[in-house]
């Protein structure tokens, strides 16, 4: 079987014209070299270029060894962090659900009094709780506020030492969170410098809350190498970041304006998040980029189903199809009339295969541009090509709308006046 991850378009109403997208290759073709090659202006910006930079067999192995003292001992560990802190480990955890592995929680994603005590009520109930706190400089307010809280409560429970020997923590060297477990003997894991938050999987920040839940992170990263070899080899025209990179400008040329991540696994659902969250925040600036959005079918074929097929014509989607079968379900024979005969001894996985086929279809000749992005499984490997190509590509696609991939100046917009109405020093 095919094992390689591809790339088609679907476009019955012509919308690319024959030989507009090989043209636009051909022309973007200098692009793609520059990003090989890593450009200077962003140099501070390419630790993720080679995976190996942070994420080498010495590192993981370090990394895996923390993990199993944590899994040795934890029934539930705490991830503290927000945005590229947490997205990608949440990706993963929930998409290839580990089994035998202490209960992942989720913190510091939120302001949300409700949430947070129902995550103390909830901590209650484990025996063992370890915490890992990820924020790049320790500034964000989601983390620290939680950071502070989940620290007093193990220190509550298990004393000053032992509370201590449970905390980890994810930062840039030199921050005030390294000083913080420098002080008090905290755990501390690397945040790199040239690392932005949403480009940080293969780094402690994502590996090391996927190794405690029982994900083989080897894997996972000999995904990204994998998917980064190819890329960085692959010429122009055949290369599959740049196709996608190149689809997605045309189409925004076109009047598109925003593309819908569209999948039948809802174990995908967090990877969707993370997708959202990478391309929002890398190309939407400067009045352009596409608006990122998900459906997780078929449950959202019954919701906004009815949108993409007759709404105003403002998307396309890109479909994420898995071909290896992970589950089989056969419906069983029935002597009620429940009229449902016609499926006798059909495997859902078969009817779910159908349902994908029959959206495209459907969406396809009613005029929306359709993308198929075809992987062999949904495995550690393949997850870990898709983080990278996905990567890759907001970097190509990025340049080609003709903005900076690796900044966020929109986010602090909001900040300014929370932290005015909060009482923040220095912020009037
Ligand atoms: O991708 C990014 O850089 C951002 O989404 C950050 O990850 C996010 O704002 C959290 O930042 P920090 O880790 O500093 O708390």
């Amino acid at each position: 079987m095919n094992k390689d991850i591809t790339l088609s378009y679907l476009d019955t109403r012509g919308q690319i014209a024959p030989g507009e997208l090989e043209e636009k290759i051909k022309a973007s073709a200098g692009v793609l070299a520059a990003a090989v090659a890593g450009e200077e202006q962003y140099k501070d910006c390419l630790g993720w270029h080679n995976v190996d930079d942070w994420a080498g067999s010495e590192r993981l192995d370090f990394l895996m060894e923390q993990a199993s003292r944590v899994r040795a001992d934890a029934d539930a560990l705490v991830v503290i962090g927000i945005g590229g802190s947490n997205q990608a480990s949440r990706a993963a955890v929930k998409a290839l659900r580990p089994k035998n592995g202490p209960a992942i929680l989720w913190a510091g994603n939120t302001i949300s009094a409700r949430e947070m005590a129902d995550t103390l009520s909830e901590l209650d109930g484990y025996k063992s709780i370890y915490i890992d706190c990820i924020a790049k400089n320790f500034e964000t307010l989601e983390p620290g506020i939680a950071f502070r809280v989940l620290r007093q409560y193990l220190e509550k429970r298990y004393g000053e030492a032992e509370a201590a020997r449970r905390i980890f923590a994810t930062g840039t060297p030199g921050s005030t969170l390294h000083q913080l477990c420098r002080d008090h003997g905290y755990t501390f894991l690397t945040f790199p410098g040239p690392v932005g938050g949403r480009y940080s999987i293969g780094t402690d920040v994502g590996l090391f809350p996927m190794a405690v839940a029982g994900i083989d992170i080897k894997a996972m990263v000999q995904g990204m190498r994998d998917m980064r070899d190819r890329l960085f080899t692959e010429k122009a025209e055949d290369n599959l970041a740049l196709k996608y990179a190149c689809l997605r400008s045309l189409l925004q040329e076109k009047g598109y304006r925003l593309e819908m991540l569209a999948f039948f696994e809802p174990r995908l659902d967090y990877f969707a998040k993370w997708f959202i969250q990478l391309f929002a925040e890398s190309e939407g600036k400067e009045g352009k980029g596409l608006y990122p959005v998900c459906a997780s079918n078929s449950e959202d074929l019954h919701s906004i189903g009815q949108f993409i097929q007759q709404g105003s014509p403002i998307l396309f989607e890109t479909f994420v199809e898995i071909r290896a079968r992970d589950a089989s379900v056969v419906m069983p024979k029935e002597t009620k009339a429940d009229y449902f005969q016609y499926l006798d001894g059909k495997d859902f996985w078969d009817i779910n295969d159908i349902a994908r086929k029959a959206t495209m279809e459907a969406h396809s000749k009613g005029g929306i541009p359709c993308l198929n992005l075809s992987v062999p499984a949904l495995d550690e490997h393949t997850l870990g090509e898709m983080f990278y190509f996905f990567l890759f590509s907001c970097y190509l696609a990025c340049k080609l709308t003709g903005v900076n991939p690796f900044d966020q100046p929109g986010v602090e917009a909001y900040k300014g006046y929370m932290f005015k109405n909060l009482g923040k020093p220095g912020v009037n």
